[in-house]
């Protein structure tokens, strides 16, 4: 994306905010139904003294799969082991990580639906009985062995959930979607960022970037690190609604959050092709954005804001849509003056 400070995707700069990362249920601000029902299960294995089930996390970039990952570990009082789907090559790999494992200890995937299938297959009896089929040897002379593991929990995260198979889903005690921040809720998260990074801000400019932080907890941290920026620079050291409002303009932010890539897809399906329906392959190609981004990163939120829609033969502008773009159905610009 063009606009990198609006993309919900993980960012260099984002790997230092390790400190900003809530690591107990306590700091964990919103999904309230998604973080009762947890904590429920959390403290009912606890009781049982037994390991917490299988939980899948599915939902858009930047809304706190990994950072409840986390949270679920440190509430167990376990230990979390990380790996990521892709990265995950030989069946050896997972062997490894999966004999290394403690009884209760945490092993988290992330983007799980990007394993391959060969190494989803040794998950299962893994999931289920907590043992690990291998084969050993060489060619002509190999043999399954099976190995018991401790009992363990998986979390699995992914942005689409449409992309697991069903046999891994169904393996899965706990299945929980997260949504879209209020603006309310990422309001509480920019004060606490802003406390955690030892800048004051006000809190009409604490609303104004929620607002403008496309329901994402990433994005509003990142917004907050370039308004201090700012404030620092051509200001007195305080995040207020003025500086706030110089920034968000100059880092190209809209009223609703929108960024260039956004405004391009809108644009597009406006303007060259009378508003859709049309697929995402050719706007992939015409905007030069990869088809994943624009269906896991830029579409989820415009969906959500009613600003596309989804149809059989591809997507298509709403009225919502044409409003946002100031522009009317035959694709010229309203005038806004008559
Ligand atoms: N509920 C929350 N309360 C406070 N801060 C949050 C919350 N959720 C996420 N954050 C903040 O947002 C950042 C991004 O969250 P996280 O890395 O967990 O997202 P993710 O869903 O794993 O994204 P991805 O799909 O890219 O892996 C975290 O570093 C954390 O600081
Ligand atoms: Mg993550």
């Amino acid at each position: 994306m063009e606009n990198k400070v609006l993309s919900g995707e993980v960012q260099v700069d984002d790997k230092y905010e390790e400190n900003i990362r809530p690591s107990l249920f306590k700091d964990y601000i919103g999904q309230s139904d998604v973080k009762e029902n947890i904590k429920v299960f959390v403290e009912a294995a606890k009781m049982r003294d037994e390991s917490l089930d299988h939980v899948l996390l599915y939902g858009p970039p930047g809304l706190g799969k990994t950072t409840l990952a986390i949270i679920i570990a440190n509430e167990l009082g376990s230990n979390i082991k990380t790996a990521s789907g892709p990265s995950i090559e030989k069946a050896g790999d997972l062997a490894a990580i999966l004999s290394s494992l403690e009884p209760g200890d945490v092993l988290f995937i992330d983007e799980i639906h990007r394993m391959p299938s060969y190494i989803e297959e040794i998950l299962y009896p893994a999931m289920e009985d907590f043992t690990l089929d291998i084969i050993v040897g060489s060619e002509g002379n190999t043999r399954n062995i099976k190995i018991n593991l401790p009992p363990f929990t998986l979390v699995g995260a992914t942005t689409r959930a449409g992309d697991l198979t069903s046999p891994l889903r169904d393996r899965f005690g706990i299945i929980s979607k997260l949504q879209y921040y209020t603006d309310e809720e990422l309001f509480s998260i920019i004060k606490r960022t802003a406390k955690v990074l030892g800048v004051e801000i006000e809190d009409d400019a604490a609303m104004e970037l929620a607002s403008r932080s496309r329901g994402t907890p990433r994005i509003a941290n990142r917004l907050v690190k370039r308004v201090r920026d700012f404030s620092l620079v051509k200001g007195n050291g305080v995040i207020d609604l003025e500086i706030t409002k110089l920034a968000l303009e100059k880092l190209k932010v809209d009223k609703m959050g929108l960024d260039e890539t956004d405004y391009q897809l809108l644009k597009t399906i406006a303007l060259k092709f009378n508003g859709g329906p049309v697929g995402i392959e050719s706007l992939a190609s015409i905007i030069g954005e990869e088809v994943s981004t624009l269906e896991d990163v830029c579409e989820p939120f415009l969906l959500q804001r009613g600003l596309l829609k989804r149809t059989p033969r591809g997507r298509m502008l709403t009225d919502s849509g044409y409003e946002h773009l100031n522009l009317n159905k035959q694709g010229t610009i309203f005038d806004l003056e008559g």
